[in-house]
């Protein structure tokens, strides 16, 4: 693994496949009585928020503790953030505090790159989110869920599997990263969206596109639904929520089109009813609770392997060795 985690595309497939493996070690931890390790111990992990988030920074911050470090939770309502101080100074702070790693979400992307790339400072830096750019750890979880489902037993790979990801692709960082490292795992993406949806240069992107829902459905393994970002929105980009979730939102009428062993994924929050209907959400095809706990796991396996770990982490003969070879 390299020191940073900025992009899905800075993982190669070993480095991924070694990101699994050790959340699936992680993951075992929560079915024992005490579930915490002294990996990071005395180690110094800053959650840097300048965007409102629930999930992701609940999930480093209890990734960092049931990893025994330190952590400092950091948002821009309430510090000097708001005030204007710069992504610089901002830095130099964290340094002076001697973090070790920085998780960092920004409106505007490309900031995790900057604060990674400027030699401000000496700390891993993981993207949690920049702008409508990527989501690394957010690919990396839904991978090991799809992981869980789909490759358990024999070759335990995700290679030749059908991923349809669909909705507000263009706003979407989660869909730019899944697009990556689903690609580097094997699998076969398909982008389904409105025109006005999907980003220019997507041919660029290696995955197929269609913008006809109804005949993706039967031929994937997983549906993975995305929210339409209103707040990134400067523009109308579909007539009437009714026509958008007529033609894009998965209910129970497409779900009974899928195969009996297809899941049913959202990176959440989700917008009941637009993208997707409460029948399909709670239904047994549903993962996306799933997702949330795996986040934890996952969210692990990066702070671990990006902060040196080498060895199995739970301590016993270990497999998911290399961690600090590439
Ligand atoms: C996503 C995000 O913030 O990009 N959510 C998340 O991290 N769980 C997707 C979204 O906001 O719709």
């Amino acid at each position: 693994m390299r020191r940073h985690l900025l992009s899905a595309a800075d993982l190669t497939r070993a480095d991924a496949e070694l990101v699994l493996e050790t959340a699936e070690e992680m993951r075992s931890l929560a079915d024992r009585p005490i579930k915490k390790l002294p990996a990071l111990r005395g180690r110094t992990v800053v959650n840097l928020f300048f965007e409102d988030s629930t999930r992701t920074r609940i999930s480093f911050e209890a990734a960092a503790k049931r990893l025994s470090a330190d952590v400092i939770n950091f948002s821009a309502k309430g510090s000097s953030l708001s005030k204007g101080e710069s992504l610089k100074d901002t830095s130099l702070t964290l340094e002076a505090m001697g973090a070790d790693a920085v998780v960092v979400r920004h409106w505007a992307s490309g900031a995790p790159h900057l604060l990674a790339n400027a030699g401000w400072s000496r700390s891993s830096v993981v993207n949690a989110g920049d702008g409508t750019h990527e989501h690394p750890t957010q690919a990396l979880l839904d991978a090991f869920t799809m992981w869980r489902h789909l490759a358990s037993g024999t070759g335990q790979s995700l290679d030749g599997r059908r991923v349809a990801i669909v909705g507000d692709v263009l706003h979407s960082r989660v869909a730019r990263s899944n697009a990556l490292l689903l690609k580097t795992l094997g699998a076969e993406v398909t982008l389904v969206a409105p025109p006005t949806l999907l980003p220019v240069g997507v041919e660029g992107w290696d995955v197929e596109t269609s913008y006809d829902l109804d005949a993706v459905l039967p031929k994937a393994d997983v549906v993975m639904m995305l929210r339409v970002q209103r707040e990134r929105m400067n523009a109308s980009f579909f007539p009437t929520v009714r026509e958008y979730s007529r033609r894009y939102g998965l209910d129970g009428r497409r779900m009974s089109t899928l195969q009996d062993h297809t899941i049913v994924m959202h990176p959440g929050p989700m917008i009941r009813g637009m993208e997707i209907t409460a029948d399909v959400a709670d239904s047994d095809r549903s993962v996306i609770v799933e997702q949330v706990s795996n986040g934890v796991a996952v969210r692990m396996a990066v702070l671990y392997l990006l902060l040196g770990g080498s060895e199995s982490a739970l301590g016993g003969p270990g497999d998911a060795s290399g961690g600090d070879d590439q």
